[in-house]
């Protein structure tokens, strides 16, 4: 069994750093040995966080890089610049930057100049809508074929893969997915990965859910979806819900 995983994803919140510092500290406080713990926090706060101190159970993530190492690119952050905060983690190819225009192969070269930068990735995948064809599959296969293309097989392992079907996402969502269907989703993108290295590979990699996951479902999300873990929105920004997930999840392992 993967060790779980409990990411929050803060978006463009809370409005100051020193609200950033007080969730931190609560969030701190929740954490557990056994699970780990990520915030990815907004680029302005994330040295202040690290002075906070990451802990063996909790690290910090950003939530999006630019490819290139440096240069003419206004506004946004390179790995490298990342990797000088020592943070260990960042989510790529979330819904709400590919709806800005980021492709597929965008992604592909921000998990090379991630992983050049040992940082992890959280690789985003999921599909706009259901159809009863199953289209959809291509869509989460194509993104995650996709998404490893540039790296050396010998890391697949190292990334994570969080499953976050677009409608499932946010205060405007039509619902959260079923752990059925988050189940099934598990299982397609270890064939997806296993297809493009090997069995053991595919096993090893976490895939978490993410979409409106709560409190209330976070357990059944981890037994019958099969989860690692989580990539939490709304959930991240409040400790108590948060550090609950964490405790599900904990109780979750030691089954
Ligand atoms: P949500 O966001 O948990 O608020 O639905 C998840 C995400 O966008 O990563």
């Amino acid at each position: 069994m993967n060790k779980k995983i409990i990411i929050g994803n803060w978006k463009m919140n809370p409005n100051s750093v020193l609200e950033a510092e007080k969730l931190f500290k609560s969030i701190k406080k929740l954490t557990v040995k056994g699970v780990d713990a990520v915030i990815c926090a907004p680029s302005p706060f994330l040295s202040n966080l690290k002075k906070i101190g990451v802990t063996t159970n909790l690290a910090l993530g950003a939530q999006n890089v630019h490819f290139e190492k440096e240069g003419a690119y206004t506004g946004e952050v390179s790995a490298t610049m990342l990797n000088s905060f020592k943070i260990n983690y960042s989510i790529v190819g979330h819904s709400e930057r590919r709806a800005m225009g980021e492709s597929n192969d965008d992604i592909a070269k921000k998990v090379l100049a991630l992983t050049k930068n040992k940082i992890i990735p959280i690789i985003c995948v999921g599909e706009k809508d259901r159809d009863h064809s199953g289209f959809y599959l291509h869509t989460i296969k194509a993104q995650i074929v996709s998404a490893l293309s540039l790296i050396p097989k010998t890391i697949f392992k190292s990334v994570i893969i969080a499953y976050e079907p677009v409608w499932a996402i946010g205060a405007n969502a039509e619902r959260p997915a079923t752990p059925a269907e988050c189940h099934e989703m598990v299982i397609f993108i270890r064939k997806c990965i296993s297809d493009i290295s090997n069995t053991q590979t595919a096993h090893a990699v976490r895939v978490i859910y993410g979409g409106s996951a709560n409190v209330e479902d976070a357990g059944l999300f981890l037994n019958d979806g099969m989860a690692d873990g989580f990539l939490l929105g709304r959930a991240s920004l409040n400790a108590k819900s948060f550090g609950e997930i964490i405790k599900i999840a904990s109780i979750n392992i030691s089954k």
